[in-house]
């Protein structure tokens, strides 16, 4: 007997979606059967490549539509919450990018929607997903590490400021911190356990700007860049105190004088330490003597497409099975209240406790 598969709704057809795309066309269970954008050639392109029937420009359209039961929020970071909040009311299930909104304010008011609704709410911490985080995050709660009581997390461009939206705070609200420190604030703060994250001290700088004269290397642009429109930090930097006595100090930029680009996830504890990023290695001790150890995986960096798949074939289980996300509304409220909280301490110039 054939099933019934699954309908879903896409969102904002802009470039995460691809990434969605490919991965409901892996999943028998799912089908893509509307896509929206508020431009409409966007949301035609998507449609003609990966044939989906039912095209809209206008969000609420699509979730009027009664056989639709669950949507992809991939638009700008400032309609977030307004599309989750309609998306939960319509009674639809919700996967949305990261960061969950923009403000705590917003996501308090997601959080309750979520509650009320009784819908599966996931946010797109699609680092989480990696194989590689989730044999860590194994090794880590069987305590071959011991207690992590320090992580240390970079994502520097030297020159990668994208533009349009992301350089736009009112749609994005803010620069490298908002865009990239979210990814691996959150895989750390993750595979730490999810310790109360109690004080953050942070600052922000504008000190280069976009450095779209920069010749000779190229950078990816949004499809709304605009060179003479830049209002974001160009980078952050924080120390985030966790309960318990942990903490995590991150670093991110969109721009920077350094001498390459660098992302790097790293974690210690009391027994050992591993590095998530940018390449799988644990670090131990046996006989007195310190280890290094490559645990032999089908890849020892990140595979975006495979977290990807693996995150969004989460989603849908979630959906049917009514579990709790592994990346649920509340780990997006409190990430919320670390990223807000930076973004305060850098313009007062002081620490500030996360209530
Ligand atoms: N998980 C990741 O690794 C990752 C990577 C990139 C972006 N993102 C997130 O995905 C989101 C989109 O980023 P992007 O790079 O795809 O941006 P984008 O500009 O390429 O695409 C966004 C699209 O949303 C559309 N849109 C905006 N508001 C809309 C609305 N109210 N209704 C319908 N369509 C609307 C825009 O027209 C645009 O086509 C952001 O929240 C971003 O933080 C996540």
């Amino acid at each position: 007997m054939k099933t019934e598969k699954m309908k879903v709704g896409l969102i904002g057809a802009g470039s995460i979606s691809e990434m969605h795309l490919q991965a409901y066309a892996q999943l028998e269970d799912v089908e893509v059967a509307a896509v929206c954008d508020l431009i409409q050639s966007r949301a035609e392109k998507r449609a003609l490549e990966y044939k989906i029937p039912l095209i809209y420009t206008d969000y609420k359209e699509l979730l009027a539509n009664p056989s639709i039961e669950a949507v992809s929020i991939c638009t700008w970071n400032q309609s977030h919450e307004e599309i989750c909040l309609a998306a939960l009311r319509a009674g639809k299930h919700v996967l949305v990018e990261k960061p969950l909104c923009k403000t705590v304010e917003e996501a308090n008011r997601i959080a309750e929607a979520v509650r009320e609704t009784g819908k599966t709410l996931q946010v797109g911490f699609v680092r989480r997903y990696d194989d590689n985080a989730q044999l860590v995050k194994r090794f880590i709660d069987e305590g071959e590490f011991g207690e992590i009581y320090y992580a240390k997390a970079s994502y520097i461009r030297r020159l990668g400021n994208p533009g349009g939206w992301f350089a736009d705070s009112r749609r994005s609200g803010g620069g490298p911190l908002i865009d990239l420190g979210v990814h691996i604030i959150d895989l750390c703060w993750y595979l730490m356990g999810c310790p109360k994250p109690v004080s953050v001290s942070g600052n922000t700088y504008r000190k280069l700007g976009n450095r779209a004269e920069i010749r000779n290397l190229s950078f990816y642009k949004a499809a709304d860049y605009d060179p003479d429109y830049n209002d974001v930090e160009d980078m952050a930097n924080a120390l985030i105190r966790f309960e318990g006595g942990a903490s995590l100090y991150v670093d991110v930029s969109f721009t920077l004088h350094a001498k390459k680009d660098e992302v790097a996830v790293k974690l210690y504890g009391e027994k050992g330490g591993v590095e998530v990023e940018p390449e799988l290695i644990m670090v131990g001790e046996k006989h007195q003597t310190i280890l290094n150890i490559s645990p032999q995986t089908d890849r020892s960096t990140i595979h975006v497409p495979n977290a990807f798949l693996r995150e969004i074939s989460h989603f849908i289980s979630c959906c049917k099975t009514g579990g709790n996300p592994i990346s649920s509304v509340e780990s997006g409220l409190t990430m919320m209240k670390i990223l807000c909280g930076i973004y305060e301490s850098a313009e007062k110039g002081a620490e500030i406790k996360l209530g």
